[in-house]
């Protein structure tokens, strides 16, 4: 069965489009059939994460009715297949959304929505497209307090929320606990991706950080979330592979 779900945040910036290029890679990684779906117009760059160019089609014309969501598919070398959005358009509809991803329904394992920022129409109609929803925020309140609007959204849409992904974890003090983001949140924290220069610079080389530099901390904890994800328990590593995932971290180049 295909799982539909739409990655939201409420705040904008915080790293939906980062945990969901990886998350899929991840899990095309561990053998799953993944598309994923730019579903932010007013912010489209979800080609760039994986290094994709100019596109002849893209989900706009999809929506608008100008193509066939199948024209519109790039296969990434990793595995996953990419529907790039254009930002020049700004093309939400709920309906057609939906109607849209019948093509992919039995056909593969994930489809994921990298959604906008906000709680407003083009953020409704990822969810409404969804049958999941995975929350991504930042360990501060203002990035809590924005993404339990959208949580609230998704309830609201009657959609099954599936956790929420700390993103940029510095380990300071004056973050937010993963306990009291569980608290205020009223859901599960399902991963606690640190903040990494790995990740900032997986992005500029247009490639997922879990494929640029599999071991490192950002990495792994991707992978957890994609265990999770799967009603696994992510799994346990030894000293070793957490010494080596250390250093490697801490290497500069
Ligand atoms: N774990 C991380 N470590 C370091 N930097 C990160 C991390 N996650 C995200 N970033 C930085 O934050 C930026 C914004 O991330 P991203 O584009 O994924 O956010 P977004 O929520 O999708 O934004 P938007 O709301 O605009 O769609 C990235 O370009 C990157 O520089
Ligand atoms: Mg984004």
């Amino acid at each position: 069965m295909t799982r539909v779900i739409s990655v939201v945040s409420g705040k904008g910036g915080v790293g939906k489009t980062t945990v969901t290029s990886n998350l899929g890679t991840a899990l095309s990684r561990q053998g799953e059939d993944v598309l994923i779906i730019d579903g932010n117009f007013s912010g489209a760059n979800l080609a760039q994460h994986f290094g994709l160019g100019f596109s002849e089609v893209t989900f706009n014309d999809v929506l608008n009715g100008d193509a066939y969501i199948t024209q519109a598919v790039s296969k990434h070398p990793e595995g996953v297949s990419i529907i790039p959005a254009s930002v020049l358009e700004f093309s939400s509809n709920a309906e057609q959304l939906k109607h849209s991803l019948v093509e992919f329904l039995g056909d593969k394992d994930f489809v994921f929505i990298d959604a906008a920022a906000g709680i407003g129409e083009e953020v409704e109609a990822a969810i409404e497209a969804s049958d999941e929803v995975l929350l991504v925020s930042e360990p501060e309140l203002p990035a809590l307090t924005n993404c339990l609007g959208a949580k609230k959204l998704a309830e609201e849409l009657d959609r099954e929320v599936l956790g929420l992904v700390v993103n940029g974890v510095k380990d300071e003090k004056s973050e937010v606990s993963l306990e009291d983001a569980e608290d205020l949140m009223e859901t599960d924290i399902i991963g606690k991706v640190p903040d990494h220069k790995h990740v900032r610079e997986s992005i500029a080389l247009r490639k997922p950080v879990v494929a640029h530099k599999p071991q490192s901390k950002a990495s792994l904890a991707i992978k957890d979330v994609a265990h999770r994800m799967k009603g696994n328990e992510p799994p346990e590593r030894g000293l070793t592979v957490r010494l080596k995932s250390n250093l490697h971290d801490l290497n500069p180049f």
